[in-house]
Formats: C-alpha cells, structure tokens, sequence
C-alpha cells in the first residue's frame, strides 16, 4: 500500500502507457518494456554456495581461542615490552603475525604476510618513543588485484590510564574480538581465490590515536591503491549491555555521510543535488546490510548515520580521511565499565575488558557480516566509475553515463524515493554504458552498480551532474 502510494507520489505515471495502468503489478510488467521504466523490487543478492560454505567453517571455538591468547599477554598497551617473548604488545605482534603465516601456508603463495611499522615520537598518552606495528596479511585477487577491500581490527589494548604500559589491559572485546574477526576471516579464506584483494588486518596504537590505521591507510594513499571498502571491527565481541539486556542478532554498522575529505566546493555540488545520503561510504554500508542479513550470517545489520558513537573513534576514520570508503561494527549494546577500565571490583561490580565477558557465538556472527561482505565485494566487479546524470534540459526521464569496466557483464540502475533509507527497485540495463530511465530526478536517488557473469554485484555509484 505505502509502495503504491510512494510509486504514485514520485511522478512516475509519465510512463508511456501508464494512464491505463490500475494495479502495480501491471505497472511491473510495463517495467520490462524498452525503455527501462521503474523496474522490479529489488532482492537482496544472497551468498553463493562458496561463500556459504566458507561462512561455515567460522569457528566460534577458533575466536574463543584467538581471544584467550591475546588476553595472555597481560598487556598489550602500545607502549608497553615490544620484546619480551610473553607479555606485552610485541609478543602479541609477533604471535598475530606467526598465525597469519600459518593460514598463508594454505594459500597456494597468494597469501602474503607483513609487519609494517614505523616510530612514533611522543604526543598526547604516548609518552615514549614507540614502534607502532600493523600485521597485514594479503589475499591477493586472481583476476583484478589492484583492487583492494580491508577488514581489520586493533590489537593493542588499554586500561583507566592511557598511558599506562605495565598493568594489565585485557582487552577482550576491546578490541580481541576484533582482531579475532579478521584473523578467522584470513584463515578461512586463504584457501580461495577471490577476484579482488583482500587485506586481513591487525592494527596499533588506535587507543592513543588511531596510529596504526592512519600509517596504513597513508601508505595505501601514497601508492595510490584502489582500496574500495573498509570494514572496522572495534568492539564486536558481546551482545549484552550495562543493563543486562541482549541484542545477541543484531550488530551496529556506523556509516559516516559526507567524506571527511570533500572540499567545500564538492559539499556545495553534493548538497545542490541532494547527494548528503549518497556518499560512497552509505553506498558500502547500503551493500553490506543488503548483502550480510540474512540467514547465512543470522544477523541484522543495522546501519547508523553517524561516524561513530559520541565521545568515541576508530580505524575507519583513518581510511575516510585517506579518501576511502569505510565503516565501523560495534555490538549493538555497550557496557562501559568492560572498557578502558582497570581489572577491579567495586561494590561488589567487576570492572574490566575480560574474556568472561565475552559471547563467542555473536563475534562469530560478526566475522560471517564481514565474511559476507567482503567476499560479496572482492568477486563483484568494482563499482562503476565515471557515473553521471544528464541534467542538461527538462525533462522527466533520466539519462544515466558511465564508464565501461571490461569486468562487468552487465549494469543494473538501482533507485529509491528520495526519502527512503535503501534502494528498494532494480531495472537491469544490459552491457551498456548509458541508459535512459522513465523515472523524474527530480524525485528518486538513482545509482548504477555493475553486474559480474558469477553474478556477484557491486555497491552502486551514485550520479553527479554531468
Ligand atoms: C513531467 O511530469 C509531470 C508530472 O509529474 C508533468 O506535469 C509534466 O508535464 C511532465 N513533463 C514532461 C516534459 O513530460
Ligand atoms: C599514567 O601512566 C603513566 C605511565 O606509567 C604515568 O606516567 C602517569 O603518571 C599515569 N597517569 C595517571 C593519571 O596516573
Ligand atoms: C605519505 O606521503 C606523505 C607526502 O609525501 C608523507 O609525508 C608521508 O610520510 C607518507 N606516509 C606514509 C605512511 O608513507
Ligand atoms: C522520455 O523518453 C521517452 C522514451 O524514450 C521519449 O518518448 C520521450 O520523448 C522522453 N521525454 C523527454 C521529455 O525527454
Ligand atoms: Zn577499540
């Protein structure tokens, strides 16, 4: 009934034809008439039987195991022994960075594993010289390796003190359980051959000021690699909040609007057409929630427009300031004090990031939402570039342009009125770099998203004025 009165509402009855149309169902069938009407509702594309089967080899004994060591090594505060072989951040580096190269051991040489780091002088809560150190093991795609997806998660830990690199910092959920997700993710996936790069990440220094992240996305940037998507895994390892309730299917998902990096210019041209939801990074976290709810992963997607939560940041910031379309995952109900506070009981309440807080089965489900995505991303052809709308003269129709990408079998217009939250119809367009769609601009966000012949699709590129 909404639809019907939402279809009504965005003009679309200047469809040839259409004056005789009295059900929607006849206005579908119209819909598949030359040239591309309104199209059909869209269904989400689902995991194909690889991507299933990989899903299911997501251990939740696997992330228990991963998190109980990195809660081993007492600490793992940035500042903290770079060199004792059993407690501290450079035990931590060290043993992330020797699994990583067991998993690439099974990756037929596609795999690779690298510790990258560089010295950071004191500012703020670091107060020495210290290395910060990423392990980054890479996936390298088989058809299109330039381009590039990154999932990753920060391993240092903290606790009350910032700057405290001796007493002990847990940190389970904050952030084991993210570094777990993209140590699994690797594991599991070194096996297969995605399209597409992949890059399985374990980060430093976040809490003191997102280091470890910003050299990576900084040197990502300077060599001016393609990366397409992000995913920040930053406390993902419980479903229950301070006030006992659990949200155990559902997972937060903060998706930022306009890029850090746009220019004033570039906000004005974004606002003029009504772009504000429409950046890439919305159009990332549209196709992960389109992607990775649904049984496979049995969990629900919420998307949050906003970069983070109040007072809080994270790794994803630092690819979005690089000019990289990134997101962040965080389990849908917090509890404070299991975070950034020394191991303590007060009144009987224990303080502290620790392990028995910890719900395994739900941070396995997170790994399957990021499992889902990236490998939806990493088979999909990228997402098309050079799109644009004509809005050279008055008329109801929409003429979209864009660049061919030898990868695509076929491109398929996406839209929704201008008011909803994600792309609800899809009108399949052919190998074709233009199209025109009876459909007004002036009432509906239009994207176009490529089509690969395993049927994997892109996220969509949303039209600026051309
Ligand atoms: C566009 O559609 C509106 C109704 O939505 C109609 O009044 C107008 O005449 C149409 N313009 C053209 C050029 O077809
Ligand atoms: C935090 O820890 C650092 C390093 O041990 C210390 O220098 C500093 O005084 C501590 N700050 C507070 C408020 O205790
Ligand atoms: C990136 O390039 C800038 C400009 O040349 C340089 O200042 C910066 O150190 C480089 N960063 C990394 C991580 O390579
Ligand atoms: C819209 O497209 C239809 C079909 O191609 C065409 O007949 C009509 O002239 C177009 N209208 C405008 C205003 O461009
Ligand atoms: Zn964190």
């Amino acid at each position: 009934m909404r639809f019907t009165t939402t279809l009504l509402a965005l003009g679309i009855l200047v469809l040839q034809g259409a004056a005789q149309l009295t059900s929607y169902e006849t206005f579908l069938q119209a819909a598949t008439e030359w040239p591309p009407g309104p199209g059909a509702v869209l269904v989400p594309q689902q995991p194909d039987a690889e991507l299933t089967a990989m899903m299911a080899q997501i251990d939740p004994a696997r992330i228990q195991a991963i998190i109980t060591k990195l809660v081993s090594f007492g600490t793992r505060n940035t500042m903290s022994s770079q060199t004792d072989p059993t407690r501290g951040i450079g035990a931590a580096r060290d043993w992330i960075a020797s699994q990583m190269q067991t998993f690439a051991a099974t990756s037929g040489g596609r795999m690779t594993v690298s510790v990258p780091g560089y010295l950071q002088t004191p500012t703020g809560s670091i107060i020495k010289n210290t290395m910060i150190s990423n392990v980054v093991a890479t996936l390298k795609g088989s058809s299109d390796p330039n381009r590039i997806y990154v999932v990753s998660g920060h391993y240092d830990s903290r606790n009350t003190n910032n700057s405290d690199f001796t007493n002990d910092a847990p940190g389970a959920d904050d952030d084991g359980s993210g570094v777990a997700v993209a140590m699994e993710l690797a594991r599991v996936m070194a096996t297969h051959k995605p399209a597409a790069t992949i890059m399985f990440a374990a980060v430093a220094g976040e809490e003191q000021g997102l280091f470890g992240s910003a050299f990576m996305a900084a040197t990502l940037k300077n060599a001016s690699a393609n990366v397409q998507g992000m995913l920040n895994n930053d406390i993902v390892g419980s479903s229950t909040g301070d006030d006992g309730t659990t949200d155990p299917f559902n997972i937060r998902m903060f998706a930022q609007g306009i890029p850090s990096t746009e220019t004033s210019a570039q906000i004005s041209d974004r606002i003029s057409i009504g772009a504000e939801n429409d950046s890439p990074i919305r159009q990332l976290g549209r196709f992960v929630v389109e992607v990775a709810s649904n049984a496979v992963t049995q969990m629900n997607v919420q998307m949050i427009y906003r970069p983070d939560r109040f007072l809080r940041g994270g790794d994803h910031e630092s690819f979005i300031k690089n000019g990289y379309p990134a997101v962040r995952f965080t389990e849908p109900a917090e509890n404070f004090a299991h975070q950034h506070q020394d191991v303590r009981v007060v009144n009987g309440v224990q303080f502290g990031d620790l392990l028995q807080f910890c719900d395994f089965d739900f941070n396995a489900r997170v790994a399957r939402v990021n499992g889902v995505a990236l490998w939806s991303l990493a088979q999909a052809p990228g997402t098309p570039k050079g799109l644009t709308l004509d809005t050279s003269v008055l008329t109801n129709n929409s003429t979209l342009k864009w660049t061919g990408d030898p990868a695509a079998a076929g491109y398929e217009v996406v839209w929704r009125a201008s008011e909803d939250a994600f792309w609800t119809h899809v009108i399949p367009v052919g190998k074709v770099t233009s199209t025109t769609v009876l459909l007004s601009k002036d009432n509906a966000q239009f994207g176009v998203r490529a089509v690969g012949a395993n049927g994997f699709k892109s996220p969509a590129a949303f039209p600026f004025s051309g």
